[in-house]
């Protein structure tokens, strides 16, 4: 990895490329065959054409032709590490999950940071929000922790994200990011403002990845061996220490800097400054969620930790760099429905839109055994009768059985009652589309993260707000305007000021 000319390099940050090669036996092509000369194609005659007889020259065209997988549809630029999570507080009382059973205990992990709406080659230093991902390989399977570096999300309903997605992604017809895409989407589906609030704010461009924190999101379950169960939502906070980027600075690294984030994780964990998340849950009991004064599966919204506290349950520690970018951080899938027995889903809509799309979106990014690919790869085996398909290479289950029930031996199911219905309170009720009014609640959150704000911090997220949304037609300006009003007077009159100042027509 070469640094532009203009940023210093980090002269401990030695990557394995830098590493002077030792001999590594001999060249061969992709059936083994040694290649004589990796310099010159074979012609006929000095003058002559490039011959179809010469394998290695077209067995290397071609698989360079076909390098480039589909990028992930969102969270596309991202940076990945290795490393472990330990148990630091007894929580065995509130799940079964193995990896938790014991203080102490050490599960490797890997995680994968991103930035969510550009492509592949995003500068790193954009507004927008991070992805949080943690891959827990424990003996029972893997737990992806599937997470933001924001506590809420913009929408609550699965059916409104691909329309979402699109607004932030480029327009259809001029292939430019568009304000006006984005500030009428946001404008029709006022409960994203918190979630905007978070966006525009100092928060909206973390210094780097190691200086943010994580969360799930949205609520899970915790599950005990007798079905009784507890929400939880997980928090993982880091251990350097919040820091941002001002909106100057981000621009200027934008240009000189672009992958600033991914090379400070790299970096830092490759001078042995490890990073560290402490893990803490909220703990809801199902009673406690029927009963609290708002939707606690609404996602647009944060769970007071004053209602419910953050309990302490680990530490999770980055300390080995990926080997191989693409092996290791490209082909990792990440899914919220890969999940251990003692964890489970909430009825959160958005968990549950999700639970559906990572699998589906893997199959078609890595193909449908992307389970075998090493960094999938779950250290507690597989066994099933899923056979054949593109890229099958783990064997394919040899001469077992590939169905079941059968007379010939194989695996069986485990017979443990499926924990995610057992005892539920909370999901019961008519089969409907029931609808989220937007109400008085989803401004009051707003309204409490507004006023945390310093004066000057005010200003800057009004002039954030004002840049972008002053280039959108006067009607969409008007709508939003009401919205910023409804949640704080002064949140509403600075945003006019600034749209005033930025020659808006309001
Ligand atoms: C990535 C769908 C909401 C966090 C993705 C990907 C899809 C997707 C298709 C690409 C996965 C891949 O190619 O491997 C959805 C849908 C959502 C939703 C349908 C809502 C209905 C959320 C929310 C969060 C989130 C609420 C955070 C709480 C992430 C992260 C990644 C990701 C961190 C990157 C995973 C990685 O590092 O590989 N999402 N998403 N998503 N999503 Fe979501």
């Amino acid at each position: 990895i070469l640094p532009p000319d203009n940023v210093r390099q980090d002269p401990n940050a030695m990557t394995s490329t830098q590493v002077p090669a030792d001999d590594k036996g001999l060249m061969t092509t992709g059936a083994g065959n040694p290649v004589t000369n990796n310099q010159t194609s074979q012609t006929a005659g000095y003058y002559g054409p490039v011959l179809l007889q010469d394998f290695h020259l077209i067995d290397k065209t071609a698989r360079f032709d076909r390098e480039r997988i589909p990028e992930r549809v969102v969270h596309a630029k991202g940076a990945g590490a290795h490393g472990y999570f330990e148990v630091t507080k007894d929580i065995s009382h509130l799940t079964c999950a193995k990896f938790l059973s014991q203080v102490g205990k050490r599960t490797p992990v890997f995680t994968r940071f991103s930035v969510v709406a550009g492509e592949r080659g995003t500068p790193d230093t954009t507004r927008d929000v991070r992805g949080f991902s943690v891959k827990f390989y424990t003996e029972e399977g893997n737990w992806d922790m599937v997470g933001n570096n924001t506590p809420i999300f913009f929408i609550r309903d699965p059916v409104k994200f691909p329309d979402f997605i699109h607004t932030q992604k480029r327009h259809p017809q001029t292939h430019l990011p568009d304000p006006t895409m984005v500030w009428d989407f946001w404008s029709l589906v006022p409960e994203s403002l918190h979630q905007v609030t978070i966006l525009m704010s100092d928060r909206g461009i973390p210094d780097g990845y190691r200086h943010m924190h994580g969360y799930s999101s949205h609520a899970l379950k915790l599950v005990k061996a007798d079905g009784a169960y507890v929400y939880v939502k997980w928090h993982f906070r880091t251990e350097q220490g919040i820091k941002n980027v001002l909106p100057e600075d981000a621009a200027r690294l934008a240009g000189t800097d672009p992958n600033y984030a991914t090379r400070d994780l790299f970096s830092a964990i490759e001078k042995g400054d490890h990073p560290a998340w402490r893990a803490y849950v909220q703990i809801i009991t199902p009673e406690q969620a029927l009963k609290y004064r708002f939707n606690p599966f609404d996602v647009t919204k944060v769970v007071s930790q004053k209602d419910f506290p953050l309990h302490e349950v680990g530490r999770l520690v980055l300390n080995r760099n990926p080997e191989n970018y693409f092996a290791e951080v490209e082909q990792a899938a990440f899914c919220p429905s890969h999940m251990v027995p003692g964890i489970a889903p909430s009825p959160d809509r958005m968990l549950q839109g999700r639970l559906f799309s990572y699998a589906d979106t893997h199959r078609h990014r890595l193909g449908p055994n992307y389970h075998q690919i090493p960094i999938n790869r779950p250290i507690s085996g597989v066994n099933n009768q899923q056979r054949d398909g593109a890229m099958a290479i783990n064997g394919n289950g040899g001469s077992a059985p590939n169905y079941e029930p059968n007379s010939f031996g194989g695996p069986s199911q485990t017979n443990v009652v499926a924990h995610t219905h057992a005892k539920n309170v909370i999901a019961r009720g008519e089969v409907a589309r029931h609808t989220y009014e937007v109400t008085d609640d989803d401004f009051a959150q707003v309204r409490d993260l507004y006023n945390l704000f310093s004066n000057e911090q005010k200003d800057r997220l009004a002039s954030v707000i004002a840049f972008t949304l002053s280039q959108t037609p006067v009607f969409i300006q008007t709508r939003q305007l009401k919205h910023f009003y409804r949640a704080d007077k002064d949140y509403g009159r600075r945003v006019e000021a600034a749209l005033k100042a930025a020659g808006s027509k309001i």
